[in-house]
């Protein structure tokens, strides 16, 4: 399965933050926030993925992962030229999807929970169709919306409705067969003048083939895309990281757990940074993994 990072977008909320800069690679406490979606998509396995972003911030990611190979995957960058909506990012994406099953994640969307990269894994292996996630939230409205029957069969979407059928939103993560690309060429541009995700979604759906799962308690999700929202996001990583003595969103640690690199790979990785609390944090747990090569903590998380 390949692995679609969107990474792009005005970030009108977050400015004067995202004048100059993206807001993916804005600090979610101790590292930019593009490593949470990458270690998403790392967790359920993939290790190809392109990176989409704004002409001008390419750069700064290509200098952030290169191609990829330190952490043992393959990374390729691509351009979107104007924020001409999320399913846009299959049109740009179509060679590197290649005909493949493939993950889209938004850049500024984290998600943290024990269950959560068996969760993935598991609806990767069962995929038919699309999948999308439902995360229950306090205000529905100013999110998409999935409504379930009874059985909890997805019935419909609807993005930002004034009268929400339900209290389950939509996150920005979602699974898709080979047919994707060609159901986002079929698309129109809708009346703000982007390709939605939701009509991608809405046209699956059409056909019986999408699903929804329930992310359910245990898994927390963050979109990072206002100054509070940021601000949130950083706190809960802080808390969580100083509580538990583990790191979220480590790509070198996950990287070695999945296996993509070897427990000295990943400490020559955590070397290069020795001089943060971060470096020394992978430099360890490549120490332990080699004394101790079961991923269950990081696994399970
Ligand atoms: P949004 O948060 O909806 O949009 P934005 O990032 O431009 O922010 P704002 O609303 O404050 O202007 O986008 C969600 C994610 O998708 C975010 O990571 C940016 C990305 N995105 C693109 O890369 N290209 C696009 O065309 C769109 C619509 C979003």
């Amino acid at each position: 399965m390949k692995g679609i990072i969107l990474a792009g977008g005005n970030g009108t909320r977050l400015q004067p933050l995202t004048l100059v800069g993206s807001k993916q690679l804005a600090p979610v406490y101790d590292k930019p926030m593009v490593y949470y979606p990458l270690s998403v998509l790392m967790l359920t396995g993939i290790d190809d993925v392109l990176i989409i972003a704004r002409p001008t911030e390419l750069v700064l990611f290509r200098k952030l992962f290169g191609d990829g190979s330190r952490l043992g995957m393959r990374i390729d960058y691509a351009a979107q030229e104007e924020p001409r909506g999320v399913a846009d990012a299959f049109l740009i994406g179509a060679s590197h999807i290649a005909g493949e099953e493939c993950a889209l994640i938004l850049g500024d969307n984290l998600f943290h929970g024990a269950k959560l990269p068996s969760m993935l894994r598991k609806t990767v292996r069962k995929l038919r169709g699309c999948v999308l996630f439902g995360h229950q939230v306090a205000e529905p409205q100013h999110f998409g919306v999935a409504e379930i029957d009874a059985k909890g069969r997805l019935v419909s979407i609807e993005e930002k409705p004034e009268q929400p059928r339900s209290n389950l939103a939509i996150p920005g993560l979602y699974f898709f067969d080979d047919t994707v690309t060609d159901i986002a060429r079929g698309l129109r541009p809708s009346r703000r003048g982007e390709l939605e995700i939701t009509d991608v979604l809405r046209a699956y759906l059409a056909e019986g083939r999408a699903d929804l799962v329930w992310l359910g308690r245990g898994v927390t999700w963050l979109d990072a895309g206002t100054h509070e929202s940021l601000l949130d996001a950083g706190r809960f990583v802080r808390d969580i990281q100083h509580h538990q003595g583990i790191s979220l969103g480590c790509v070198e640690e996950i990287a070695m757990y999945m296996g993509f690199i070897g427990a000295e790979a990943c400490y020559r990785l955590g070397a290069e940074m020795d001089g943060s609390p971060y470096g020394q944090y992978v430099m360890r747990s490549a120490l332990a993994h080699q004394l101790n090569p079961t991923p269950a903590e990081l696994m399970e998380e």
